[in-house]
């Protein structure tokens, strides 16, 4: 599908141009275009970690699961030569724009939980490796209409896809108190579910609803523990953010079809930013389910399809976490099919 043009691809392309103009330092300006580009979307977290994980071979087919701004792409497809494949999955429009334009390369504006559908629609089969970089981009937490920012007032989105489901506004104003009290729970493991939940109903009750971010924190404030005020309201927008964007059952899906595809001696990789995600990769990891046990044949032999290729989560460097906040709660794990 080709990018389409937005205001801000346009506006960045002014930008691109004066560097253009003053690239006479050898590098490409096509290099200098996409990374300018790449970076002001969102800065790729352990880029050299996640490349080295997947064991690149230059003719391999690959599966960027999370496309965002395209900087781990991008390192991708700098390491695989004329025969090397690369398939890229955002469910989020806005990523269009940062599409590759190289015929090696395809950008699916898909949810990866389709991920084998979409591979054979486009005569895919087997791959020899995924990666997969869990969560938002900084781009979406910083559009203040896309809700998903704490900081920022704005429309109570928080869809990735925008092109259907519900939103978090619709989910706060229908759902009843017992399904917000196990959302909080559940996704933003709250130990005061119940009574945030309670409030939100109240308040909605009391108003014309709850349509906006602000919205959203008047009704719970009261809930925010003093000194954990953001920490708290980022577990709540977490928690219906996992909601709306059913996170943990496409990760699932996912995971399962991944390792179908996967060619032997293929890897996954995958990053996650929270504990929800990160036990769901860790246990699948292990055992090839989601409750991490391992089954055994009659002789005791563990029927597991992956190998661990580093038995602790690969975290940030001290460097990389001064120049990026974000890198903070990441954890990266790696399996090879066996
Ligand atoms: C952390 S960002 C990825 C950043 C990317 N690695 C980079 O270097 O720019 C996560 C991206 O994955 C997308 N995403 C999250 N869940 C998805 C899903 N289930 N299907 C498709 N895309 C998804 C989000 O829309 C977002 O753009």
């Amino acid at each position: 599908m080709p990018p389409k043009p937005t205001s801000d691809w346009v506006s960045n392309k002014t930008t691109i141009e004066a560097c253009e103009r003053s690239c006479a330092d050898g590098t490409s300006v096509g290099e200098t275009i996409e990374s300018s580009r790449t970076m002001e979307y969102h800065v790729p977290v352990m880029l050299a970690e996640s490349i080295e994980g997947l064991n690149l071979r230059p003719d391999g087919t690959y599966v960027d699961a999370t496309f965002g701004g395209g900087g781990h792409s991008r390192a991708i497809m700098e390491r695989l030569g004329d025969g090397g494949r690369l398939y890229a999955f955002d469910q989020d429009e806005d990523a269009l724009p940062n599409a590759i334009d190289d015929a090696r390369f395809t950008l699916l504006n898909e949810n990866f939980k389709y991920l084998k559908s979409f591979l054979r629609l486009h005569g895919v089969r087997q791959i020899d490796g995924l990666l997969a970089d869990l969560g938002v981009s900084s781009h979406q937490i910083d559009e203040a209409e896309r809700g998903f920012s704490t900081r920022m007032d704005g429309p109570l989105d928080l869809r990735m896809d925008r092109r259907e489901g519900t939103t978090a506004a619709d989910l706060v104003n229908t759902a009843d108190v017992d399904e917000l009290e196990r959302i909080m729970k559940l996704y933003g493991e709250l130990p005061n579910a119940k009574q945030i939940a309670q409030s939100i109903v109240k308040r909605r009750a009391e108003s014309a609803g709850i349509l906006t971010t602000n919205d959203l924190k008047e009704a719970v404030e009261k809930h925010l523990p003093r000194g954990r005020e953001n920490k708290t309201l980022a577990m709540i927008f977490q928690a219906l953010r996992i909601e709306v964007n059913g996170e943990l059952e496409a990760l699932r899906q996912m995971l399962t079809q991944a390792v179908e595809v996967l060619n032997p001696g293929g890897r996954l990789c995958v990053m996650s930013y929270h504990s929800l995600e990160d036990r769901i990769v860790k246990n699948f990891f292990k055992s090839g389910n989601f409750e991490g046990k391992i089954e055994k044949d009659f002789f005791g032999n563990p029927q597991v399809e992956l190998k661990l290729v580093s038995r602790k989560p690969i975290t940030a460097s001290e460097e990389e976490l001064m120049e990026n906040n974000r890198s903070r709660s990441a954890k990266l794990r790696v399996a090879e099919k066996m």
